[in-house]
């Protein structure tokens, strides 16, 4: 593969994204010679740092193991300016990217990773703008895009500067290799395309649960909660991956436009089909953890919720009548994320009554961990009689793939190099996203909060079960294979 070389700017060089991700992504593109010294990384950030400081917070020597040859290389096309958001030297950040520009070759293309908060777009958006040395100009945006619509607009509004083409919304999510491989499991096998539809699926599960509290988030997830900082982003994209219809091509607007078009379906959820919660304390594995309200920066009275779980509807022809059940939440027993098409029971009378005690076949592919695809069916005991037991067959991706795994956020960053945006959320897909949030939000508000409501280390809470019980289904556990 072969990229233009470009200057790779990260604006809040210093946070805890650009430490834990960011580089760590770029040295992986490094080490696999799809970067080289032609990508300079300009490390911009308001503290008061020379190079040699940065690298030492950086502090890579060590992690870089038995790629400390390598890590020593790529080091030294590391830049860091000192840079105050709220007082910029826009002259001093124009010379340094001038004087990378003169030596790298980046024939002036520019990537600008926005890993700050969103209050300071309005003040680097005109810079990185105004900063034309004749090549592309991309900039990435991370999630969350705006809080609610009418903040999502705003901020839209403020971007305007840039056309849509340069501009690249991250959801680290659709990097995940078993979120892209929905598609290549629908429209590359017939043995899973020609089954993925109301005729052959009763229902849909989607489960992305997390073991992990808030922790120094509290701040801003008690502004936030699990409707606005999941289930408007990760899960409405893996729900629209799972459901579009098959692009007129491969090329990302029809792509992109499929998806848009499944959020445009998704029929009025009902209040009653949505469940909040909040965890309580509780164990993960041996460890005892506090309960939500008791997470530091968190409201001792927050109403903010930790769990949703909802059902939904999507209004074509694809997928009538056939219900999704969404669900994610924090401090759950189990990591997981997972998506599962339960099958039909075959109507057929020959074998009726040894099928009506088992589960139905089901489809699951898992996001993480220990990411595959599995297929449950029943396969036949032997002896003379026909009964039956439930089987599997299981594709384990890092068996087959370990070695040449790529971490979401280092296929996103050469996706922004490439110029390619069919991994990145459109403004359409994000507007849209938000009025259902918006709506959702709405809506419960008029739910009664008793929280806590879950304990931490559990499977929810309990109005979840019921949720999806009235419809006599259940929810397959965490991890069921
Ligand atoms: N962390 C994640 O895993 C993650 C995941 C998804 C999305 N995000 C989003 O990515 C963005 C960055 O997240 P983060 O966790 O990296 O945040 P963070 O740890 O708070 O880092 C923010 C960065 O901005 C810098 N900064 C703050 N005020 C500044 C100023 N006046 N002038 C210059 N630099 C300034 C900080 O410098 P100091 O170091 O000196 O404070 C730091 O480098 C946020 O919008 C977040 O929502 C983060």
């Amino acid at each position: 593969m072969s990229l233009k070389p470009s200057i790779i700017n990260i604006f809040g060089a210093t946070g805890d994204l650009a430490k834990r991700k960011l580089i760590p992504a770029l040295f992986s593109l490094y080490k696999k010679k799809i970067i080289n010294e032609k990508f300079p990384v300009l490390a911009i950030s308001r503290r008061d740092y020379s190079k040699e400081d940065y690298l030492e917070f950086l502090d890579f020597d060590e992690k870089a193991g038995s790629y400390k040859p390598e890590w020593d290389e790529f080091k030294k096309q590391i830049h860091y300016l000192k840079f105050d958001f709220k007082n910029p030297d826009t002259e001093s950040l124009k010379n340094k990217i001038t004087e990378l520009n003169s030596y790298c070759n980046c024939a002036g293309n520019l990537i600008s990773y926005l890993a700050i908060s969103p209050g300071f777009f309005e003040v680097i958006l005109p810079i990185i703008k105004d900063i034309n040395i004749g090549g592309y100009q991309r900039v990435v945006f991370e999630k969350p895009f705006g809080f609610d619509l009418k903040s999502a607009k705003q901020l839209n509004e403020k971007t305007s500067m840039f056309e849509e083409n340069q501009i690249y919304r991250i959801d680290h999510y659709l990097g995940k290799e078993l979120v892209r491989n929905i598609l290549t499991m629908r429209f590359a096998n017939p043995v899973f395309g020609n089954i993925w539809n109301a005729d052959y699926v009763d229902h849909v599960q989607i489960t992305v649960s997390e073991t992990v509290g808030v922790g120094s988030r509290g701040g801003y997830y008690d502004n936030s909660g699990a409707l606005k900082d999941m289930l408007q982003n990760h899960l409405l994209q893996i729900l629209a991956l799972t459901a579009m219809d098959p692009p007129d091509s491969n090329d990302e607007k029809s792509l992109r436009d499929e998806k848009t078009k499944v959020l445009n379906a998704i029929r009025e959820i009902k209040q009653e089909d949505i469940v909040l919660g909040q965890y309580g304390e509780g164990s993960i594995g041996d460890s005892k953890v506090p309960g939500y309200k008791n997470e530091g920066s968190v409201s001792d009275n927050s109403e903010t919720e930790t769990y949703v779980a909802l059902k939904l509807f999507i209004d074509n022809e694809r997928w009538k009548n056939i219900p999704f059940y969404i669900r994610t939440g924090k401090r759950l027993g189990v990591k997981s994320a997972e998506v599962n098409l339960v099958l039909k029971k075959p109507e057929t009378n020959l074998f009726k009554d040894n099928i009506e005690n088992h589960s139905p076949n089901c489809i699951t592919i898992r996001i993480q961990p220990d990411e595959g695809i599995n297929v449950s069916f029943l396969a036949k005991i032997p002896g003379p009689e026909y009964e039956f037991t439930e089987a599997n067959l299981n594709f384990c991706h890092p068996c087959l793939f370990a070695i040449n795994s790529w971490e979401a956020y280092e296929l996103l960053i050469q996706e922004v190099l490439d110029g390619d945006q069919t991994l990145f959320a459109r403004w359409d897909f994000i507007e849209k996203s938000w009025k259902i949030v918006d709506n959702l939000i709405e809506k419960t508000q008029r739910i009664p909060k008793t929280f806590p409501n879950y304990r931490a280390g559990s499977q929810g809470p309990k109005p979840a079960n019921f949720l999806i019980k009235k419809d006599n289904r259940s929810w397959l556990s965490f991890l069921h294979y």
